[in-house]
């Protein structure tokens, strides 16, 4: 059964990612029912593809989204229960709770991320380094344990020049990091906070007060260098400005602040993670699916032009495999599991 799928690496103008088709075409019911009776195909085949893996054609979907959940199930034990993890419901799909939805559209309402400035680079491509791109994160990196992988499928996006995905791989950015900083980051730890709650570096900036957090809101420490599970392969795991905790981090132990010597070396790692030969821009198609690695890759999403144009994503995010270091811990984001004896 493996060879019913053709992998395809890389995936054009980059060094990771791939392409999975069925050698016989198919639309999203035999893509399912393939990945189904083969259930080692696909994962073996991202995991080869340092954690980013691109199926196309897969439309019908939107009209069953069951597909969609059956095809996350490859991808590890748990599909996360939106209803179940203090999602806002106008996010959550109105049948099926295992998928979030990304949109502009009314009830979700979700704004785009504003353009760059300058939109273009001095060579007119579209910006992906940071601090020229920003909004760079890795999903839920704020809980502990940390997803695994995230489904994302295009049930209507903008056009192809506007809203695209771009990917960067934590696998190859560690790879190619300079000796000075790879002996910085071996076993330090980031903290990583949850967007929209008051502990931005846009927040700390402004001198946001502190507020009280619960158990389960506080922030999580992550390793900055994380060994994958599967492969093996460490990988750089960071977010920036609106994924970290401003206040207490970036990094646990170090002078913390928007402005501390944990903020200059986030900076200067997240610059050389993003570097144009570490990233891949996707533009989207209607029933494209990208399969991505949490735990290897970092993404970012670009400017489009809500006033014109609807945008609707469906996203799973499949839990269970984050590796030992976070064995026999509860989830930390739900408030009965959550741990109240430290702070
Ligand atoms: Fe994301």
């Amino acid at each position: 059964m493996a060879e019913s799928f053709e992998i395809i690496t890389p995936l054009p103008g980059t060094h990771f990612g791939a392409l999975a088709q069925l050698r016989k075409g198919g639309a999203a019911q035999a893509v399912v029912a393939a990945a189904e009776a083969a259930p080692e195909v696909l994962p073996s085949a991202l995991a080869r593809a340092n954690g980013l893996l691109l199926l196309r054609g897969l439309a019908a979907m939107a009209g069953d989204a069951s597909l969609l959940v059956r095809l996350s199930r490859i991808f590890g034990p748990e599909v996360e229960d939106y209803r179940r993890t203090l999602t806002s419901r106008n996010q959550v799909h109105e049948t099926v709770p295992e998928i979030f939805i990304v949109s502009n559209v009314p009830p979700v309402n979700r704004a785009p991320p504003p353009r760059p400035e300058p939109p273009l680079t001095s060579e007119g491509r579209l910006p992906v380094q940071y601090p020229h791109r920003v909004g760079w994160h890795t999903d839920q990196s704020y809980r502990r344990p940390p997803p695994d992988i995230s489904l994302f499928l295009a049930v209507a996006p903008v056009s192809r020049d506007q809203g695209q995905t771009i990917f960067a791989s934590g696998t190859l950015a560690y790879a190619a990091l300079p000796e000075s900083l790879r002996r910085r980051v071996d076993g330090l730890e980031g903290l990583h906070a949850q967007p929209g709650s008051g502990r931005s570096r846009r927040d700390a900036r402004a001198g946001t007060p502190r507020r009280t957090y619960a158990a389960h809101e506080r922030s999580q420490r992550q390793p900055v260098v994380r060994t994958h599970p599967v492969t093996g392969a460490p990988a750089l795991y960071l977010c920036e400005g609106g994924q970290m905790d401003w206040y207490d981090g970036p990094f646990v132990g170090m002078e913390a602040g928007p402005n501390g010597e944990g903020a200059a070396l986030l900076d200067e790692l997240m610059a050389h993670l993003t570097r144009p030969e570490f990233c891949y821009v996707h533009e989207w198609d209607e029933g494209d699916l990208q399969v991505w690695d949490n735990r290897c890759l970092v993404h970012t999403a670009t400017w489009f032009d809500a006033a014109a144009q609807q945008r609707v994503m469906w996203r799973t995010t499949v839990h269970g495999n984050p590796g030992p270091l976070y064995a026999g811990e509860k989830k930390s984001w739900i408030p009965e599991l959550a741990d109240n004896s430290t702070d």
